[in-house]
Parts: structure tokens; C-alpha cells; sequence
């Protein structure tokens, strides 16, 4: 239990942290990925270029100051740190050298002056109740995803079974155990974590998982980024054969039981956990309102699919707005960038309904605002990131 004493300093110190947050994580993480080799593969370096992770790790660490006395109301904030932590596999050992790396950034970067021993020592005592926190809690996901059928810890060996061309950028992967054994079932929305060896380094991805895992299969389906490390390896590299590790599915992007009309927006190749949840909504009655944007229809991934489902599934109605039309392929429902009008017109009367939705940032800025102004509550309006998450407002 950390003292009231310590509380008071944790506190005390937040506004000095929210002026100098990032530049005090950003010295944390230069001296951890020096100092400390075996924690670099866990980090995508993409991710610390951008800012955007050390942003997001000052955000909890700011967080869990400010509600230091009521820990209950950091909300879903630290599900998301253990479920990107599962996916990644962080397990306690590393820990230490996270604090050990936050508490000498914390007194270098704020002085002797400020950082004194007592606010040093208030701080470890903070950093080692998240810690015990998380730990446990991951823990004992760790202990589930093993325990339950065709379940597993860690690394696991998988054969590519199929690998499917969905569009000019998009390739999906089919995966089946090496050893034959079931696999965990996945909540439509999840994605599994998976481990490279690419040039003798170790790296660390993760994927959302772009169909029900109900064929003893895990689908993965995956945009080729210019200069991105794994996407090029799996395009290239990764055949119909060859083998790869996989840690279990998880995440909290999920799709929950409901019968309101469901509403699943995606911009490019955010399409992939809403083409789970779209299955799972077709075996239930509710209906489906199913909008994708894409660049054109060159770079448009499972629109057959998706058109046959429609036929199929009368619930389903599904909408397609391409930023530009390149003049050869299948023509969208509009061309330009998805309007609040636009969006008006594709949802269902009824705004008592459950959104789901993912893409490029600005994408989910804009239809996080449109939602809202559209009447949408906003706690039935829901979103993922392909990358740390950040502040969309
Ligand atoms: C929960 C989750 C689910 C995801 N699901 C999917 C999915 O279904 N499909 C999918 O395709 N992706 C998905 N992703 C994204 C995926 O994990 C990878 O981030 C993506 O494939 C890019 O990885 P990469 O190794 O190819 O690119 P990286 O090597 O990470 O590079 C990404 C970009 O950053 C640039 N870059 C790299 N290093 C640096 C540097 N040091 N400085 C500046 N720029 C740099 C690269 O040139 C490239 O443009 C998901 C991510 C998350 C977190
Ligand atoms: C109390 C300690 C910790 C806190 C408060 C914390 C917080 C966070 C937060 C807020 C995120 C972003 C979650 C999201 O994107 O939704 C994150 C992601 C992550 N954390 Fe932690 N973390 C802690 C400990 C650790 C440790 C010990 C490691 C391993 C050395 C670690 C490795 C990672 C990695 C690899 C990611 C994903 C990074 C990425 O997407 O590029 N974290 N953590």
C-alpha cells in the first residue's frame, strides 16, 4: 500500500509531468532501448519515430497519477495496457528495468532540485503498485489463454496454410498449429501477436484477426507498407509452408452481444476485425449496416465477399465510398471523403445502435465527430487503433 505521504507527492508531481511529460519519456525510452537489448524487440521502432508511444505510456503513467486515490476510474485504460501487453507477451521480468528507466529519467530529467529522494521514493513505491497491478491482472490472462482449449503460453509454432491476394496492397495469411492441436477460440475484434526473426533481430507485430476462428484456422489479412519491416517479409517472404510463431488472441475491441442495429465503419485495411464481427452478426437476426472507405477500387479487399453476404443476408446493407474513382474498377456508392451527410444517409434510422469503427486517424476523427453529431451515444460508438493509441479529438 503506498502511503498517504507518497500520494501526495505522486500528485503533487502531475502538473510538472504534464508539462514535461514527453520529453521525460522520451529520455526514458532512449535509455531503456540502449541500456537494455533483451526489451527492444517488444517495441516497434515505427512507433517510437512517430512519438506516438512514448505519448501513449505518458498518458497512463499521467492517469494513474491523477487518480492515484480512486484507481477505479482510470476506465478502460488499464484493460488496454494489459491487453496490448498480453498480445505483445510482457511478461514480469520486465518490469524492473521499465521502472528502473522511468524513476533515473524522472530525476535526471526533472533536476536534483526537484526530484529529491523523498519524490524519487514516492514514485518507485507509485510505479511498483501499477506494476503489481498489471502483473497480476496479466497473469492471470496468461494463465486462461493456456488453460482453456486449445489454448497456449507464449510462442507457438504455425504452418502458413493458404495465402489469398484480397487487392493490390492487401494479402491474406491462413495459419493452422504445426502440431495439429485445436486452436483458442477468438472473440470476433481480436488480433494475435506475432514473432519474427528478420535479419537475426527479433520483432514483435500484431494482427487483427479478419475472420471467425472456427476452422481449427486464424486468418490475418495484411497491407503492404512502403518501408514497413513485417508487412514486406509476410508479402514476400512468408509462403504457402513456411513456418511462424504466434502468440494467443487478445485484445478488447470486441464485438458485444447486442440486437441493436450494428454499425461497422472502416477506412482501408481497418476493415480487418470488422470482417469478424460482420460474421458473427449474420449468424444473429440484428441487422448490419456494413460502410468501408477505401483509396480506389484497385486497393478495395474482399468486396466480392462482402457483395455475396448482401445477397445472401437481407440484414445486411452495405455501403462503399472510395476517396477517388480510378476509372477501372467497380464504381462506389460515392466518391470523396466520407461525409457527416454521407454518414447520415448509410446509418439506420434508429441511433440507438452500436458502432464499431477503424482506420487511418484522421478517418476515425472524423466519424467519431459525425457519430456524435449524428445522435450516436457515445458510448456505443467504439474504436480500435493499428498502432498506440492517441487522443483522436
Ligand atoms: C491491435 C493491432 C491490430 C493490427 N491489425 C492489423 C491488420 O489487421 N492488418 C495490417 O496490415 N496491420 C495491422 N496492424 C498494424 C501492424 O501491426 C503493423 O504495424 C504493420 O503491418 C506495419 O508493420 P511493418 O513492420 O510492416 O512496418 P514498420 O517497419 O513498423 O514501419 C511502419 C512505417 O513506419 C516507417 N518507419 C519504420 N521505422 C521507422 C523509423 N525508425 N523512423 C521513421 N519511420 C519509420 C516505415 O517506413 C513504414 O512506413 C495492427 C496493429 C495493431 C496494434
Ligand atoms: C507500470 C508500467 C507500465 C505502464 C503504465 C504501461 C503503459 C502502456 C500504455 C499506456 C501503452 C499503450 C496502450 C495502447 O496503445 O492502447 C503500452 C503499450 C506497450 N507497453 Fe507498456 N506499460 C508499462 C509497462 C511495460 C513494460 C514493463 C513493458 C516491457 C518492457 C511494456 C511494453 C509495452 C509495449 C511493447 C507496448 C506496445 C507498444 C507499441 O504499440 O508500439 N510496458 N504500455
Amino acid at each position: 500500500m503506498l502511503s498517504v505521504q507518497d500520494r501526495a507527492i505522486v500528485k503533487s508531481t502531475v502538473p510538472l509531468l504534464e508539462s514535461g511529460g514527453e520529453a521525460l519519456i522520451t529520455h526514458f525510452y532512449r535509455m531503456m532501448l540502449s541500456e537494455y537489448p533483451e526489451v527492444r524487440p517488444l517495441f516497434n521502432q515505427a512507433h517510437q519515430a512517430s512519438g506516438d508511444q512514448p505519448r501513449a505510456l505518458a498518458n497512463g503513467v499521467l492517469m494513474y497519477a491523477r487518480h492515484i486515490d480512486q484507481l477505479d476510474q482510470l476506465g478502460d485504460l488499464v484493460a488496454k495496457i494489459i491487453n496490448k501487453h498480453v498480445a505483445l507477451q510482457i511478461l514480469p521480468e520486465h518490469y524492473p528495468i521499465v521502472g528502473k528507466c522511468l524513476l533515473r529519467a524522472i530525476a535526471e530529467v526533472l533536476g536534483e532540485e526537484i526530484a529529491t529522494p523523498e519524490v524519487i521514493a514516492a514514485w518507485a513505491a507509485a510505479y511498483g503498485q501499477l506494476a503489481d497491478i498489471l502483473i497480476g491482472a496479466e497473469k492471470s490472462i496468461y494463465d486462461q489463454k493456456e488453460q482453456a482449449p486449445g489454448g497456449w503460453r507464449g510462442a507457438r509454432e504455425f504452418i502458413v496454410v493458404a495465402k489469398v491476394e484480397e487487392s493490390a496492397e492487401i494479402t491474406s495469411f491462413y495459419f493452422e498449429p504445426a502440431d495439429k492441436g485445436p486452436i483458442l477460440a477468438a472473440e470476433p475484434g481480436q488480433y494475435i501477436g506475432m514473432k519474427l526473426i528478420l535479419d537475426g533481430e527479433e520483432i514483435r507485430r500484431n494482427y487483427s484477426l479478419s475472420a471467425l476462428a472456427n476452422k481449427g484456422q486464424y486468418r490475418i489479412s495484411v497491407k503492404r507498407e512502403t518501408g514497413g519491416r513485417a508487412s514486406n517479409h509476410l508479402h514476400d517472404q512468408l509462403q504457402v509452408g513456411a513456418s511462424i510463431q504466434l502468440f494467443p488472441p487478445s485484445g478488447e475491441f470486441t464485438l458485444s452481444a447486442s440486437d441493436k442495429p450494428l454499425v461497422l465503419i472502416s477506412g482501408g485495411v481497418g476493415i480487418t476485425p470488422t470482417l469478424a464481427m460482420l460474421e458473427a452478426a449474420l449468424q444473429t437476426e440484428r441487422p448490419v449496416h456494413f460502410i468501408h472507405c477505401a483509396r480506389n477500387g484497385s486497393v478495395h479487399a474482399f468486396r466480392d465477399w462482402i457483395d455475396g453476404l448482401a445477397e445472401r443476408h437481407p440484414q445486411l446493407k452495405r455501403f462503399y465510398c472510395y476517396a477517388e474513382d480510378d476509372g477501372v474498377s467497380p464504381a462506389a456508392h460515392k466518391v470523396g471523403m466520407l461525409s457527416q451527410e454521407q454518414l447520415a444517409a448509410w446509418l439506420p434510422e434508429e441511433r440507438d445502435l452500436d458502432a464499431y469503427f477503424l482506420g487511418p486517424k484522421g478517418f476515425m476523427a472524423a466519424v467519431k465527430r459525425h457519430l456524435k453529431a449524428l445522435g450516436v451515444p457515445e458510448k456505443q460508438s467504439r474504436y480500435e487503433f493499428f498502432g498506440p493509441a492517441s487522443a483522436l479529438e
